[in-house]
């Protein structure tokens, strides 16, 4: 089965490297004219030497709504239209127990994790999927279904975005929502944990080793693309087999 994107139009934030550059560089490759976003430019302009096809750079910060909205209309004025949005950008400003929290980091972190993504969404919406059905990615993480340590911050996000990808999905059908919820991934983003505790960690796993970007990329490009299109509201987990586990990541 070849997943293929053809005639489609994606935007995919946080795409200048790691998970999100990898979702980028599938959907390029799978035929479809790709946004891609982050906050600094000339990161975009690098990842993109290693894209094929049609693909554009729009630097934006994930967490600032008027950004958002801006980066949606370039997209569209780009390609005509924005049928696929991938919210994948996040931040993790804070480790350590969640009652440790200073206002600001707490804020920072809903700020580019939940409420980024629910008005990078609305302005979709409101500027192509309303009157063109399309599909929206949430990037969530396991995180987000169990309680951890020392990233419970950052987790209450990633549940919330869980149920936002649900709640959406109920609200503006046909476009689907969907959500991927990721094991440790080999990024920048997880350095502290594969620095400590990668080896342990690939160890107990039943495949036997941590994921790599591209993992997700093969399930974002298998959910935007119509071969799943009567899934919407739910959140796959792709963690290597850790959940059937106990102790692993
Ligand atoms: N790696 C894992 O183990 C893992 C596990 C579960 C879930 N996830 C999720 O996967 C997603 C991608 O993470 P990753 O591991 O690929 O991280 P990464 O390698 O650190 O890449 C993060 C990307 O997001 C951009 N970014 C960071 N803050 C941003 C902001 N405020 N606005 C716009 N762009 C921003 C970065 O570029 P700039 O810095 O230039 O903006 C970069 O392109 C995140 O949602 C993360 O929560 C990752």
């Amino acid at each position: 089965m070849e997943l293929r994107l053809d005639g489609k139009v994606a935007l995919v934030t946080g795409a200048s490297r790691g998970i999100g550059k990898a979702i980028a560089t599938h959907f390029a490759a799978a035929g479809a004219k790709v946004m891609i976003s982050s906050r600094k430019h000339d990161a975009l302009v690098e990842a993109r030497k290693d894209m094929v096809g049609d693909v554009e750079v729009f630097a934006a910060n994930a967490g600032d709504v008027d950004a958002g909205r801006a980066c949606v209309s370039a997209t569209i004025e780009r390609f005509g239209a924005l049928d696929i949005l991938v919210n994948n950008a996040a931040t993790n400003p804070y480790m350590g127990p969640t009652l440790g929290v200073d206002e600001s980091r707490y804020d920072k972190t809903f700020q580019v994790n939940l409420r980024g993504p629910l008005f990078w969404c609305k302005a979709a919406w409101e500027g192509h999927l309303k009157a063109h059905p399309g599909v929206i990615i949430n990037i969530a993480s396991v995180g987000g279904l169990r309680a951890e340590g020392f990233l419970g911050v950052y987790n209450l996000t990633k549940a919330a975005l869980i149920h936002m990808t649900r709640q959406l999905a109920g609200e503006i059908g046909p476009t689907r929502v969907v959500g991927i919820a990721p094991g440790l991934v080999k990024t920048d983003f997880a350095s502290v944990l594969l620095e400590n505790y990668g080896e342990k960690m690939a160890s107990q796993l039943p495949t036997g080793r941590l994921g790599e970007p591209e993992d997700i990329a093969n399930l974002a490009l298998f959910l935007a693309s119509d071969k799943a299109s009567w899934i919407t509201g739910e959140t796959y987990v792709i963690d290597g087999g850790a959940g059937v586990r106990s102790g692993a990541m």
